[in-house]
């Protein structure tokens, strides 16, 4: 007898562990039959009197056990099936329906911009030098030869951190020759795109953020010659074999001499005259010979080397080449914008 009612328990567990109710309906079924208050574990309870006395204790247990196990699978059942029907059906989900495509992004035009100007200096052997845009007052300024007072830090104003009189937003990529210079010897000769920012006002032309790439080459003997024909590679390689470039004598505190660099593209294909003002000129970049003070100030010795250096916004250079009427544009991330440039690479 004894037996026989330990197979029976033991049995009701099978049937437990077996059953998969498919629906609500069943769940039901299932409910009543192990799990209610009529369900058909209890009665056995009463059955405890019956065993023999050196069995009362393992026939206990597996009553719980079947108990437990009841509970536990109902709860599971419970939670599978109400997921799955709030997952779906309960939503009109039509899970065999064809998913939605996922359009392709696209580049950001700077980014494009930016990538181009980066492989033609490749090209020729610079290497990217990726640094920070929060930077020290000395690798933004001092180094770069314009120490506190400089009547010069007024025409880069920049972003403050709060709490910090020395550390800022980058103005320029110029602060990474610094960086690069304090940490190897010549030759050198890298490119450093990026972003800087000015506390400027925003308009069409202008914009407290925006995109610079920076080029220095230190190493003996550079001449102004070699910077001249560097850059009229590079203008050539950006902008096609006909265009020709001129430099107009500048002033930046870290570059002497110092010039500007306009490249002439015409009027026949521009359609906004406010970037070249109807000269067909279009200013590109700062660049001169790196200050021999700057060389110092860095650890390099001003004595043996010469280099020159540039530093070029992108966002002009990509107004003109896509015809885009606003420098607002690229930082207000329309996608109706953005996706025009999909086809550029
Ligand atoms: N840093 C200068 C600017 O932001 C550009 C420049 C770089 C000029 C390197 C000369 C040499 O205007």
């Amino acid at each position: 007898m004894s037996v026989e009612i330990f197979d029976t328990v033991k049995g009701i567990i099978a049937e437990i562990e077996a059953s998969q109710p498919a629906n609500e309906e069943a769940l039901e079924q299932f409910r009543l039959r192990y799990v209610g208050t009529k369900n058909v574990i209890k009665p056995l309870f009463g059955e405890i009197k019956n065993v023999p006395n050196e069995l009362k204790k393992e026939f206990g247990q597996l009553l719980n056990t079947a108990k437990e196990t009841a509970e536990a699978k109902y709860a599971a059942l419970k939670e599978q099936l109400e997921g799955s029907s709030e997952d779906a059906g309960a939503q009109g989900l039509d899970l065999s329906a064809p998913g939605e495509p996922l359009s392709l992004g696209s580049r950001h035009p700077v980014a494009i911009v930016m990538n181009r100007i980066i492989r033609i200096f490749e090209r020729i052997g610079f290497v990217v030098a990726d640094e920070r845009e929060i930077e020290d007052d000395w690798h933004n300024f001092t180094a770069m030869n314009t120490p506190e007072d400089h009547p010069a830090r007024d025409m880069q104003d920049t972003f403050y951190l709060q709490d910090s009189l020395t550390m800022l937003l980058r103005t320029h990529t110029s602060s990474v020759q610094a960086r690069v210079m304090t940490s190897q010897q010549p030759p050198i000769r890298i490119i450093a795109p990026g972003r800087v920012y000015r506390n400027e006002t925003v308009s069409a032309r202008s914009h407290c953020q925006f995109h610079q790439v920076e080029g220095l080459y230190v190493d003996e003997n550079v001449s102004f010659a070699d910077m001249k024909q560097t850059l009229l590679y590079f203008a050539r390689e950006m902008f096609g074999p006909q265009v020709s470039i001129r430099l107009r004598p500048s002033y930046f505190p870290f570059t002497e001499p110092s010039a500007e660099m306009d490249v002439y593209l015409g009027t026949a294909t521009e359609k906004d005259y406010r970037l070249t003002k109807g000269t067909g000129w279009l200013e590109i970049m700062g660049c001169g010979m790196v200050d021999p003070q700057v060389l110092d100030n860095c650890g390099i010795d001003s004595k043996k080397y010469s280099g020159f250096a540039f530093g070029m916004g992108i966002e002009r250079q990509a107004l003109r080449l896509y015809d885009i009427g606003d420098i607002r544009l690229f930082f207000e991330n329309d996608v109706r914008f953005l996706r025009q440039f999909a086809a550029a690479y």
